[in-house]
Order: C-alpha cells, then sequence, then structure tokens
C-alpha cells in the first residue's frame, strides 16, 4: 500500500512507482496479463493512494536500477485497489525543484512526503531515542514539569496563557523547566532529564523557534565535569544513532581563551584560530599603520582561498562593514609592498600557507580607550566567519553531507562571565540566568567589580553552533539573595518573584548542577542541514507563525469576554 509517486504509461504497460515510509518499489501493469487491472490503472494519478497485490519477481539485467534500494526487483500487479484519490497537489514529494518555505509550509503534509523530510523525521526520533536510553542507563529518571507555569528568567519574552476562573491572572508557557529541576533536587530525584518542549517569544534567527525541545538534565552533587561526562556519554549515543563516532572527551577552553582566539563563545574549531601579530612589526611601523599597538593586531586565516581577484578583495571590505571609527581592516596586499618583511614574518606567526587568505584586524589608534580585548577579538571574529562564509566552496571546512568522515569539532567553553552589562537597561544582567553559581574565588568582587566575576558556567559547542548551556547552582540562599542584590533586584521584588524557590531553598538544598541542549540543533546539524524548520514536523516562520494551521489568530469576542480581556486595536 502507497502513494502514486509516479506513473509512465508505455501503452501495453504502465509503470507505477508506490512509495511509503521506507522508500518507492516499481509496479508494473501489463495488458496481456490483466486487461482489467490495466485499465483501472491508467487511471491513477500522483499522490493516489493505492494497494497492489502481485509477484515480486528480478527485473531484466536491462531495466535493473542499482542506484536505488528496489531498483532491481518490480511488483507485477494482479490486483489493484484505489484506497483514495488526491487533488493535484501544489508540488509533488518527488519534484527536483523545491518550491519555496511558504509553500512548503502552508502544505506541510505534503512537504513531509519528501524523502529528506522522511529522513530527518526518522533521524530526529533515532536521536532522541538513543539519548533517552543513555540518560536512563546513566541512572536518570524522567520526570515531567508543568507548561502552565510561572515566568522563567532565560532571558526571552514570556508566551502567557489567561486563566478563566482568575480573570486578569496568567500562567506563563516555560522558557526551560530551570527552577523545577532544581526544586527535583531538593525533592530528593538525584538525577532528572526530560526532553521537553520550551517556549521562548524572540526574535527568531534559522537556529531559533519559539517553541523548540531541550534536552534538559540536573543532578545533585556535581563538578562541573561530572556533568560534561553525562553529556559527553548521550551524544556519544546520539551520533552513533546516526551513524557517527565521535571522540571523547571533548576539548575544552575558558570563555576568555575562546574570545581571545575566536573572538567568540562559540568557537567553529574547524578553521584556524585567530593570532596576535603585534610584534611582526617594529613600533614606528605600528604607529604608521594607524593601529593601537596597546590592543592585538590579529591576523585571520582562512586555508585555501587562494589568488583573490580585485572585485574579490573589495567585497571583503564590504563584509567587514563596521560602521564605527575604532576598527581597522588592513590591506594584506598593501602590507606585502610596503612592509614585505613584516608580512613575511606575520605570515610565519600564524602558520600561514601560500594559499590561504589572511586578513588583519587591529584597533584605530585613536580608539585607546573605547575598544577593549574582547570588543576588537569579537569584531575580528565575526569577520572571520563572514569571510569563511563567503569562501566556504573554496576551503570546503564547513561541507556538511552526511560524509562519515563529517568534522564534528566538539568543545566545552567555561568560565563564562556571572554578568553582562545591559546598556539599555544601564544594569547588570546574569549572562547565564540568575541561579548560575559565581567562581568561590570571585565572590568578593559581586559588588565591587560585578564584570569580573566569573560564573561556574558552561556551554557545549559544536562546529560554531551552541549546542547546550548550563551551570553548578546556588543551593544556598543567602548566595541567591546577593546575586539577586547584584542585579538590582530589591528583596521585595525578588520575594514576589521567586519567593516559592528561596523557600525551597532554607530546605536542605544539595549542591546541584545541570545543563540543557538543544534536540533541535542536534537534529539539524546531524541532517546537514541549515534551519531547525528541516527538522521540526511543524516549524513556525521568522515571524511565528504557523502557516499550515494559521495560528495565531484573533480569539471570538465570547472568548475574551470570558477571560476578561479586552483587546486594545
Ligand atoms: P539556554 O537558554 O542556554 O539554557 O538554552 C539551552 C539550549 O537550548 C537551545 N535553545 C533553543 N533552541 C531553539 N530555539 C530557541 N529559541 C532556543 N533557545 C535555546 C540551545 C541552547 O543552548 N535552563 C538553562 C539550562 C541550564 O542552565 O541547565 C537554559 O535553558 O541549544
Amino acid at each position: 500500500m502507497g502513494w502514486v509517486n509516479r506513473r509512465r504509461d508505455l501503452g501495453n504497460l504502465i509503470f507505477v512507482d508506490i512509495r511509503d515510509r521506507s522508500g518507492v518499489s516499481q509496479v508494473v501493469f501489463n495488458k496481456e496479463r490483466n486487461a482489467a487491472i490495466h485499465e483501472k490503472a491508467s487511471g491513477l494519478r500522483n499522490e493516489y493512494v493505492i494497494a497492489v497485490v502481485g509477484m515480486v519477481k528480478l527485473r531484466d539485467a536491462n531495466t535493473s536500477n542499482k542506484n536505488i534500494p528496489t531498483g532491481e526487483v518490480e511488483l507485477v500487479a494482479e490486483e489493484l485497489r484505489l484506497l483514495n484519490e488526491s487533488k493535484q497537489p501544489p508540488f509533488l514529494p518527488g519534484d527536483t525543484v523545491l518550491p519555496n518555505e511558504e509553500m512548503r509550509l502552508k502544505y506541510r503534509y505534503l512537504d513531509l512526503r519528501r524523502d529528506a523530510m522522511q529522513h530527518n523525521i526518522e533521524l530526529r526520533h533515532k536521536v532522541a531515542l538513543a539519548i533517552r536510553q543513555n540518560l536512563s542507563g546513566q541512572g536518570f529518571f524522567e520526570i515531567e514539569t508543568p507548561f502552565m507555569t510561572r515566568s522563567t528568567p532565560e532571558g526571552a519574552r514570556d508566551y502567557l496563557v489567561p486563566s478563566r476562573v482568575q480573570p486578569g491572572s496568567f500562567y506563563a508557557l516555560p522558557q526551560s523547566p530551570q527552577l523545577f529541576k532544581q526544586i527535583l533536587m531538593i525533592s530528593g530525584f538525584d538525577k532528572y532529564f526530560q526532553i521537553v518542549r520550551c517556549f521562548r517569544d524572540e526574535d527568531l534567527r534559522a537556529d531559533r523557534q519559539p517553541e523548540f525541545t531541550q534536552i534538559d538534565l540536573e543532578m545533585s552533587y556535581p563538578q562541573p565535569e561530572h556533568v560534561w561526562a553525562v553529556v559527553e556519554g548521550f551524544l556519544t549515543a546520539a551520533f552513533k544513532a546516526a551513524g557517527h563516532e565521535i571522540k571523547t572527551p571533548f576539548p575544552r577552553m575558558s570563555y576568555d581563551e575562546a574570545i581571545r582566539l575566536y573572538g567568540s563563545d562559540k568557537p567553529d574549531m574547524r578553521l584556524p584560530e585567530m593570532t596576535d601579530v603585534r610584534e611582526a612589526f617594529a613600533a614606528a611601523d605600528i604607529e604608521k599603520l594607524g593601529v593601537n599597538a596597546a590592543l592585538p593586531l590579529l591576523a585571520i586565516r582562512i586555508p585555501k582561498v587562494g589568488k583573490l581577484s580585485r572585485k574579490e578583495r573589495d567585497e571583503n571590505k564590504e563584509l567587514f562593514g563596521v560602521q564605527t571609527a575604532e576598527f581597522n581592516l588592513l590591506d594584506m596586499d598593501r602590507l606585502e609592498k610596503s612592509m614585505p618583511d613584516a608580512a613575511e614574518q606575520l605570515k610565519g606567526m600564524s602558520s600561514a600557507h601560500p594559499d590561504d587568505l589572511i586578513a588583519l584586524v587591529g584597533a584605530k589608534h585613536s580608539s585607546a580607550f573605547k575598544t577593549s580585548v574582547g570588543g576588537l577579538g569579537k569584531v575580528a571574529g565575526a569577520y572571520r566567519l563572514r569571510l569563511a562564509d563567503k569562501y566556504r566552496e573554496r576551503h570546503k571546512a564547513f561541507e556538511r553531507t552526511g560524509d562519515p568522515r563529517h568534522d564534528f569539532r566538539f568543545l566545552w567553553v567555561t568560565d563564562f562571565p556571572m554578568f553582562e552589562y545591559d546598556e539599555e537597561g544601564k544594569s547588570w544582567v546574569p549572562a547565564h540566568h540568575p541561579f548560575t553559581s559565581p567562581h568561590e574565588k570571585d565572590m568578593n568582587k559581586l559588588e565591587s567589580d560585578p564584570g569580573a566575576v566569573r560564573a561556574l558556567a558552561y556551554d557545549v559547542v559544536l562546529n560554531g553552533t551552541e549546542l547546550g548551556s548550563g551551570s553548578i547552582r546556588i543551593h544556598r540562599q543567602d548566595i541567591q539573595k546577593k546575586i539577586f542584590h547584584a542585579l538590582g533586584m530589591t528583596e521585595d521584588e525578588a520575594r514576589a518573584r521567586f519567593g516559592f524557590f528561596l523557600e525551597a531553598l532554607e530546605y536542605g538544598t544539595p549542591p546541584h548542577g545541570g545543563i540543557a541542549l538543544g534536540l533541535d540543533r542536534i537534529a539539524m546539524i546531524l541532517a546537514g542541514a541549515d534551519s531547525l524548520r528541516e527538522v521540526i514536523p511543524f516549524p513556525k516562520t521568522a515571524r511565528a507563525v504557523d502557516l499550515m494551521v494559521d495560528a495565531p489568530t484573533p480569539v471570538s469576542e465570547a472568548q475574551l469576554k470570558e477571560l476578561g480581556i479586552q483587546v486594545k486595536k
């Protein structure tokens, strides 16, 4: 049984490719053998649903197709039943040219019939199953936590659900199960996990959806290394389920080092790091270049790009695109002419090969007091990725073909800063979330120098994508209060938002920590896809719309009235 994938009418012979989840098989209707069903088969159209009974036969050598798994056999039809007809679909699952994404999402049920989507959804199932089994094997219980709850501070806006019985009151859909999982540690379930939907109203990008799935876990009494080993364990199982061997333990790098070497807190390790090449230049030359000698002069190296045309060099300059007066992109070609010795030396310092593309980024001399090492690093790091993206065909480091030699470069980034300064709100905000434990050694800087406090927070990164984020938590109420205070929250505000949690902390809370990884992101990378939409059966557009069911929608006056809600036009 299956769909008519394709029908070819050769007169006395009609060939129909019949398709189901497992693939396609060829069915032959032979007029000479059975004129009645041959006649019936001539009425079949694309995407009709049929049942066929017949004999499976080897094909003749000259019609055999070794490119598909069923290509050496065919089903000679003896019976045919039409189970259902289909309207002419706006696009066919077998089409080689994809329709535009809007069309794909509106007719998602048809889009999901395509081979690639069937494969991605199956892959996702296998990966999730492997993770579940692995975590259960590591002693974790899967425990559900509520969707109708209070706001969880993960830095996005909440989706709210109005209460009918208490008009004017709202549940929030969880941005993550963060507080519930910590409470589960207080409740004695010392290893928890959950493959769980989370909801965040935030600006969407290719790797963000408003509802997405986390592999969320928490454990009691861990050092960060224990959490990392658990994650490495289930990722090994997940990648194996997708046919890939990965190497553990993953390398580790502090946040500061990641910014210094890659200009990013999620370094893409498939490309070489950046090098500070100041020392290739005499002091007077640095002066001539107009760069600030107190900050690094960063050499970016993209392998195998080869000679650039004039046009490409100009485009590269445009890619740099930094509007401020603070940063400087030096012209390597000009430098090779004006300061050949320094150019030669800096190539040596960054271990460059003759066909590498080298770009130099420094701070302008005039920017001395504005630009930091980190700020410069981030500008250079972003440029590095733009260049790498532009020349991906040449360096091929980003190839994602499902090839078993696929280069999976995992990394733990550790020791994140505890706080970030929010220029808009003019206040310190948590870099991770406010339940993250600061480094013991940095506790005395909470008030005096918040920017220098490091957190026991870590990310797991794969090929430049943040897969997951976690931390060792605060388990003492007095310290939790101090952190709220450092975040500028009064005691009353803290009580109002997290009173239940502060109270729970007072009843013998064990030290605990955990992490959450994005299942969608893992599936996306394993599927070699560029967007989460390729691995989520019913995703939303960048404007958070579900085009198939057409949500969100206005609701009736009666429903609003019942909820005590008035909509302002
Ligand atoms: P965080 O907010 O960093 O941490 O989220 C963890 C991981 O979830 C995934 N993720 C997303 N995936 C798709 N779309 C989104 N909008 C989206 N937002 C996040 C990412 C990310 O790394 N409670 C903490 C974890 C902890 O401390 O244990 C948390 O949610 O892969």
